[in-house]
C-alpha cells in the first residue's frame, strides 16, 4: 500500500439518468450520454498516515463527519484488499460542490482510481465501472473522455467513449447562476420522482429513443440533431422532477434567463443548446467559434455568478503514479 493521487473531471449528462433500477448497486435504470469536461477538476490523494486512527475524509479543507457518499466504493475496495490501516482521503474540487456541477462523479471517480491504484488491487474495467457507480450512477461516465455513453442493458451495464473531445470539439460555457448546495441530493429526489411522478414511467420507457438519437447524432456529427435531442431530454427530466410530491425545482430566475438567451441566439440562427441538470446552472453546447459571442450575451444576465469555459476533457488518471 502507497501514497497515490488521480484526477478526474466531471461530466455533463446530454442524455440524463434519473432514476434507479436497484438502490442497492445503486444501478441507474436508464442509460445515459455526458461529455467530460477539461476546466473543472477533482484531485483525490489517499495515504496512510501512521499517527492516524480512523477513515478521515478531507473535502475541500474541512473534515467530513462521515465517509458519507464516498462510503460504499471505499468500503468495497478495502474489503478487496488485506490493508486495515486506517487511510486518509484529501479530496479537492476546483469549482462549486453539490451545486449540481457532477461535483461527486469527478469525486468518485478521483476517488476509485487513487485507491484502487494505492492498495494495489488490479481492477478490470468492468470493476471500476461497478465500484464507481457503488458511489454516484454517473461516475462511471468520468473515468472516460470525451463523449461518453454509459449503456445499461439489464443486468449488462457498459460505459465507453463514442468520440475523443479532438474528433469533435465541441465547447461547453457553464453558466453558474448560484453558489449553494442544493437542497434535494440527486439520489433523495430521483427516489421521490420514481415513488410520486405520474410521468415516471414514460420517462424510463421512451428514453432508450433518446439515447439512440444522441448516439447517432454524435457518431455522424449533427449538432442540431444532437442539440434537439439533448434539450427534449432535459425538459423530460425537469417536467419529471417537478411532477413528483413534493415537487422538485431546481431552476432559478438567472436559469430561465440564460435558457432565453439560448433561444434568441438559436433564432438569429446560432448553433447552440444547453442542458440542466439537478441544479440551477445552465450549460451551452456550441461550436468553437461562437464561444465569444455566447460569453458576451450571457454576461448581460443579471444574476449570473461566473461562467466557466470548456474544452472536452480527458478521463480520471493517476497524476502520481
Ligand atoms: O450521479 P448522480 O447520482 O449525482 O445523479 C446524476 C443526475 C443528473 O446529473 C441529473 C443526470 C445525469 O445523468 O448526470
Amino acid at each position: 500500500m502507497k501514497s497515490s493521487t488521480a484526477i478526474a473531471h466531471p461530466n455533463i449528462a446530454l442524455i440524463k439518468y434519473w432514476g434507479k433500477s436497484s438502490i442497492t448497486g445503486n444501478i441507474p435504470a436508464m442509460s445515459s450520454i455526458s461529455l467530460t469536461v477539461d476546466a473543472l477538476e477533482s484531485k483525490t490523494k489517499i495515504s496512510f498516515p501512521n499517527n492516524l486512527n480512523e477513515d478521515t475524509w478531507i473535502l475541500n479543507g474541512s473534515k467530513q463527519s462521515s465517509l458519507e457518499r464516498i462510503k460504499m466504493p471505499f468500503n468495497e475496495l478495502i474489503k478487496r484488499s488485506n490493508v486495515r490501516d486506517a487511510c486518509l482521503i484529501e479530496s479537492d474540487n476546483n469549482f462549486p460542490t453539490a451545486a449540481g456541477l457532477a461535483s461527486s462523479a469527478s469525486g468518485i471517480a478521483s476517488l476509485v482510481t487513487a485507491l484502487s491504484h494505492a492498495l494495489e488491487l488490479e481492477l478490470s474495467l468492468k470493476q471500476m465501472i461497478e465500484l464507481t457507480m457503488l458511489g454516484s450512477g454517473s461516475a462511471p461516465r468520468s473515468l472516460f473522455s470525451g463523449f461518453v455513453s454509459l449503456d445499461v442493458a439489464g443486468d449488462t451495464i457498459t460505459c465507453n467513449t463514442i468520440l475523443e473531445g479532438n474528433q469533435w470539439p465541441l465547447e461547453v460555457i457553464i453558466c453558474v447562476t448560484s453558489f449553494d448546495q442544493k437542497e434535494i441530493s440527486s439520489r433523495v429526489g430521483m427516489e421521490i420522482s420514481r415513488k410520486t411522478s405520474p410521468l415516471y414511467n414514460n420517462w424510463v420507457d421512451n428514453h432508450q429513443k433518446d439515447f439512440q438519437t444522441a448516439m447517432a447524432a454524435i457518431q455522424s456529427r449533427k449538432f442540431t440533431q444532437l442539440g434537439t435531442v439533448t434539450i427534449d431530454n432535459c425538459l423530460k427530466m425537469h417536467q419529471v422532477m417537478k411532477t413528483s410530491h413534493p415537487s422538485i425545482d431546481y431552476w432559478n430566475e438567472t436559469t430561465h434567463a440564460v435558457v432565453q438567451q439560448v433561444q434568441t441566439l438559436q433564432a438569429r440562427g446560432r448553433e447552440v443548446f444547453y442542458t440542466i441538470d439537478a441544479g440551477p446552472q445552465v450549460k451551452i453546447i456550441c461550436q468553437p467559434d461562437l464561444t465569444e459571442e455566447v460569453v458576451f450575451e450571457i454576461n448581460k444576465i443579471a444574476g449570473i455568478k461566473s461562467i466557466i469555459e470548456c474544452g472536452l476533457g480527458s478521463g480520471a488518471r493517476l497524476i502520481n503514479a
